[in-house]
């Protein structure tokens, strides 16, 4: 199986639609709402296009034989570090799409951009993100109580990060 990173565009927005509105996916990710509408996939085509490379956000739409399979992105933090953040439709999952994509996205940060950090933050329970940071050598740094707020809703999150 192989994935591309390629530019998120308006031929993504149906898909996107179909894939996030799906509550097994949105729960562990801190900015996508549940529903998830025709309006929240052309705001984030809209967001992507007005905040490219220049605004040091990453945004990519994850793709396997010409589908969206997923999203990942690469949110700039200092000069030698980044968040990464990422999530696959659920009809995807299993398949090594994401072990891929996150290999592309490390390789490009460190490679390209020249970066010696990349973090990612787990919400509390959500094994299959941690297995996948680890297959794709990040390290476990710590646990941090309620670290995030996801409407009323405090979160303790478990932070990873992959240094070079
Ligand atoms: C996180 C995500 C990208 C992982 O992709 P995936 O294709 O589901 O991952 P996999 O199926 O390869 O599973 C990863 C590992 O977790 C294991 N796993 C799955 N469920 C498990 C469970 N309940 N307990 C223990 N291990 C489990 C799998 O066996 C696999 O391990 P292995 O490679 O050693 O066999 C995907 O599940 C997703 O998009 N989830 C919703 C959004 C999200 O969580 N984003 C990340 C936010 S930090």
């Amino acid at each position: 199986m192989t994935v591309e990173l390629k530019h998120f565009s308006v031929k993504h927005i149906p898909e996107l639609c179909e894939l996030l509105n799906n509550e097994n996916v949105s729960k562990w990710l801190l900015v996508v709402p549940f529903p998830y509408t025709q309006q929240d996939a052309e705001d984030w085509i809209k967001h992507c296009s007005e905040t490219p490379e220049v605004k040091k956000d990453f945004a990519y739409a994850i793709e396997s034989k010409g589908s969206l399979v997923g999203g990942i992105g690469l949110h700039i933090k200092s000069t030698h570090s980044a968040e990464t953040g990422y999530w696959l439709g659920e009809k995807y999952w299993g398949n090594g799409y994401m072990t891929e994509a996150i290999k592309k996205i490390t390789d490009f940060g460190f490679n390209e951009l020249s970066l010696a950090r990349i973090t990612a933050h787990v919400f509390d329970g959500n094994i299959r993100s941690e297995k996948i940071l680890l297959k794709n050598g990040f390290e476990l740094e710590g646990f941090l109580k309620k670290s995030h707020k996801k409407g009323d809703t405090f979160l303790n999150t478990k932070l990873y990060a992959k240094v070079i």
